[in-house]
């Protein structure tokens, strides 16, 4: 049998390679690399897509995470809610303002925040919540933002496999003050380097952003920090190369929807197999699909032989890793949190992922977890 990706990035490219060919000639025939007018083309045609009136064009989704919670005015001795449940780069972003992340638990369906949780958790330091829009389904932004409402938090929408989906309507990102998307290259949305975004309707958030992402200098006036900044900014090739894939996101969403569809039907009736669950007050665009079993190391270790790709995101939560065990989570202290790692498994899932690697990869589980019983 022939190997099966767990994702490629290279039939994205094949896709549609004249139009990013032409993209990136233009950039080089220009010769400007660093903000100029892809990156704010970018920025307008993201901005639009989202419907939100500013968007910041940044180095990674890390950095808009940072930048956004800078921007809003959060830092040292601050405590800010989100997951264990996530890719570290949440929590380090966090930290890096100086403030402490608040582990919640999640919703064990959806791996998403649990508001109930979270609200346990808040306490006179608490001034931001960062919820994550995990595998690319939102959190439940209703609660999000009555808690954030009634203990007048900020809230960071960490975006970075959500590009597209919708919580009752709405698109993520557009719901709390501030939202970070990642543009890395695996993302539904992704360049072909590190990129990043940071949306936001507060017009006073968007200065402040675009001013740290550029050594504090006030947009047009160099030499003159207003702020301490850094430098994350989002280089001309990739802004440009956005602007090609932007255009092709909901298609490409809605292939990964369609793949999702046939994985649920075919995995049904797996025994203990769970497919995801869908909020229906959410529009899943399927960054992941991921399926849950409590024999998953077995599983894995099965496809792994017959070379099929799969990963477990995440498999250790950020709160039990050796950078944040000084935050005093013991083992068993998230229990949620902490049996999803042990059971759940990614599935191959990219837009181009051909329908018979589908199959086959359901056909392995199946033998797998018939092998077991
Ligand atoms: C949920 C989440 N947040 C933040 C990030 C950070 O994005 P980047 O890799 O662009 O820094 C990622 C990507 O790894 C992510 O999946």
């Amino acid at each position: 049998m022939r190997p099966i990706a767990f994702n490629l990035t290279g039939p994205g490219y094949q896709a549609h390679r004249d139009e990013i060919d032409g993209a990136i000639r233009g950039v080089l025939d220009a010769s400007w690399f660093i903000l100029g007018a892809q990156g704010e083309a970018f920025e307008r045609e993201f901005a639009a897509y989202l419907g939100v009136p500013h968007a910041i064009g940044c180095n990674s989704g890390y950095d808009a995470l940072v930048l956004a919670l800078r921007a809003l005015g959060i830092g040292a001795g601050d405590e800010v809610l989100t997951v264990a449940h996530t890719a570290v780069a949440t929590a380090v972003a966090i930290s890096a303002t100086g403030a402490t992340p608040v582990f919640c638990d999640i919703d064990p369906h959806t791996y998403v925040m649990d508001p109930a949780d979270a609200a346990r958790r808040v306490t006179g330091r608490t001034r931001a919540i960062v919820p994550v829009h995990l595998y690319g389904q939102s959190a439940p932004m209703g609660a999000i933002m009555d808690l954030a409402k009634a203990h007048r938090l900020k809230v960071v929408e960490d975006c970075a496999q959500s590009h597209g989906a919708k919580w009752e309507g709405r698109m993520t990102g557009t719901i709390g003050d501030a939202a970070a998307f990642s543009f890395y290259p695996t993302k539904n949305l992704g360049a072909f380097g590190d990129g990043g975004a940071v949306v936001t309707s507060d017009p006073e958030v968007a200065r402040t952003a675009a001013m740290v992402r550029n050594y504090g200098w006030e947009p047009g006036r160099r030499y003159v920090s207003e702020v301490r900044g850094i430098n994350s900014r989002l280089d001309e090739i990739q802004a440009a190369i956005l602007s090609v894939r932007l255009r092709h996101l909901d298609a490409a969403n809605a292939a990964r929807g369609r793949l999702a569809a046939m994985y649920d039907s075919a995995l049904a009736g797996i025994d203990g197999l769970q497919v995801p669950h869908r909020d229906p007050s959410s529009t899943h665009v399927f960054h992941l699909y991921v399926v849950r079993h409590p024999r998953r190391d077995q599983i894995v270790a099965d496809l792994a032989a017959l070379r099929i790709g799969t990963h477990v995101h995440y498999p250790m939560p950020v709160h039990r890793q050796p950078a944040y065990l000084d935050h005093g989570y013991a083992e068993g202290s998230l229990p949620i949190t902490e049996q999803a790692a042990r059971e759940i498994m990614s599935l191959p899932m990219y837009p181009e992922l051909p329908e018979a690697d589908v199959a086959a990869v359901v056909d392995a589980i199946g033998r797998s977890v018939t092998a077991a019983r």
